[in-house]
């Protein structure tokens, strides 16, 4: 990936990580991208890194627009490695002394990562760096999703560099929304569910705070993926739409894994169930599925139903993972239940009812557990929790 100049004199010496497929537990099937930012002022100023593995790239691109040593200041925006793992490289480079503005979580956090004593600008929310011709203004967004987490403003070109909010797993030739169109929004629908549906709540009040300080923004430039130039409220209205977490839509997802078909046939009948009220709903694998694609059709559903057989008086383990990967997330404003097949001890539907309600579920029902192989009663039985879920959606 070469520099593009994304604006007058102002260009993205990021790269593409085509292959990467896991993203510590985030599959990413179209890998992603480390977007870096260099801006030619008086001051020349770097904001954020790549991942360690791609700092030659990294080096190289910028010496395509200038040479590294004229670097004057660097902004780290966010210190997770995806974008400080090259941090180290770049100030041997540059100098150890060039200035390097964070927030100050952002300096707790370099300093415990790389143990140097760089020359750390702590700044503060509505702190402002002249570089020359511009100004950048730092907006501290914490727990956006690190404690570290800054935004850093651009006045003049009104670009907003928004590290990873606003961002997609995504990499691809294009580098701009009016080049991909509507296809990145599953990519960035994606990105929300499994990074920051937790941080909805602040989500909300960021776009509040943001509304009120009138800020515009021509371009809003994350850390991943594309940038938004051409309609950068479009991302802004979508994450405000899926921080309400209202799931107005009539969906329901059934999460289940099985051992020998039975806890999937009744997962089967709960379908059938729902759908005669109307329902749209989707059967999820979870040994088909990976978590990050279920998570991103959980959000928006209005019913997570949830299946496990008993395996040695406990849930299946994929349920299990998926269970506490959901509850990290914390989704809002879900109706749950559980079901599953046993043999002897029978305890899966318990667990999961047990897991749901901590998590804030409303719960109908208790759940249905069947033995063995379920007969037409015990699928009539699966069919009727799903008609009652289903009736519990249409309110
Ligand atoms: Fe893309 Fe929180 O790192």
């Amino acid at each position: 990936m070469k520099p593009v100049e994304i604006a007058k004199e102002i260009y993205d010496v990021g790269v593409n990580d085509w292959n990467i497929r896991d993203f510590h537990g985030y599959s990413t099937h179209m890998g992603t991208s480390y977007n870096a930012f260099l801006i030619i002022d008086e001051k020349i100023t770097l904001i954020d890194t790549v991942k360690k593995d791609f700092a030659d790239q990294l080096i190289d691109n910028i010496s395509q627009v200038v040479d590294p040593k004229k670097i004057d200041y660097v902004i780290s925006n966010h210190t997770e490695m995806d974008h400080s793992g090259s941090l180290a490289r770049v100030m041997h480079r540059i100098g150890e002394d060039k200035p390097l503005f964070c927030s100050k979580m952002g300096e707790k956090n370099l300093s415990r990562h790389f143990h140097k004593k760089w020359n750390y600008r702590p700044v503060k929310s509505g702190e402002e760096l002249n570089i020359g011709s511009r100004t950048l203004t730092f907006l501290e967004t914490r727990m956006l999703h690190w404690p570290d987490s800054m935004f850093t403003y651009l006045k003049e070109d009104k670009i907003l560099f928004s590290s990873d909010a606003f961002g997609q797993h995504y990499a691809g030739h294009e580098k701009f929304d009016d080049v991909i169109g509507d296809a990145i929004m599953p990519h960035a629908r994606k990105y929300f569910a499994n990074i920051l549906l937790l941080y909805a709540p602040l989500i909300l009040k960021l776009v509040e705070k943001v509304t009120e300080l009138g800020l515009e923004f021509n371009m809003i430039c994350p850390d991943h993926g594309i940038l938004w130039r051409k309609d950068p409220a479009k991302i802004i209205g979508a994450y405000v739409e899926w921080s309400k977490q209202e799931n107005t839509e009539k969906k329901a997802v059934i999460v289940y894994d099985t051992m020998w078909h039975s806890t999937e046939r009744m997962a089967e009948a709960i379908v059938s169930g729902l759908s005669e009220e109307g329902i749209n709903v989707r059967p999820m694998k979870l040994r088909e599925w990976h978590r990050s694609d279920i998570m991103t059709e959980v959000m928006d559903a209005k019913a997570v139903i949830v299946g496990s057989p008993t395996l040695n008086n406990g849930l299946f383990p994929t349920v299990s993972d998926f269970l506490t990967y959901m509850k990290g997330l914390k989704p809002q404003n879900k109706i749950g239940t559980a079901f599953g097949s046993y043999g002897w001890s029978g305890e899966s539907a318990k667990l999961i009812h047990k897991e749901l309600e901590a998590m804030k579920f409303e719960m109908p029902d208790q759940g249905l557990r069947l033995q063995y192989v379920p007969d037409k009663e015990g699928l009539e039985q699966c069919a009727e929790l799903g008609r009652k879920i289903g009736k519990a959606i249409n309110g």
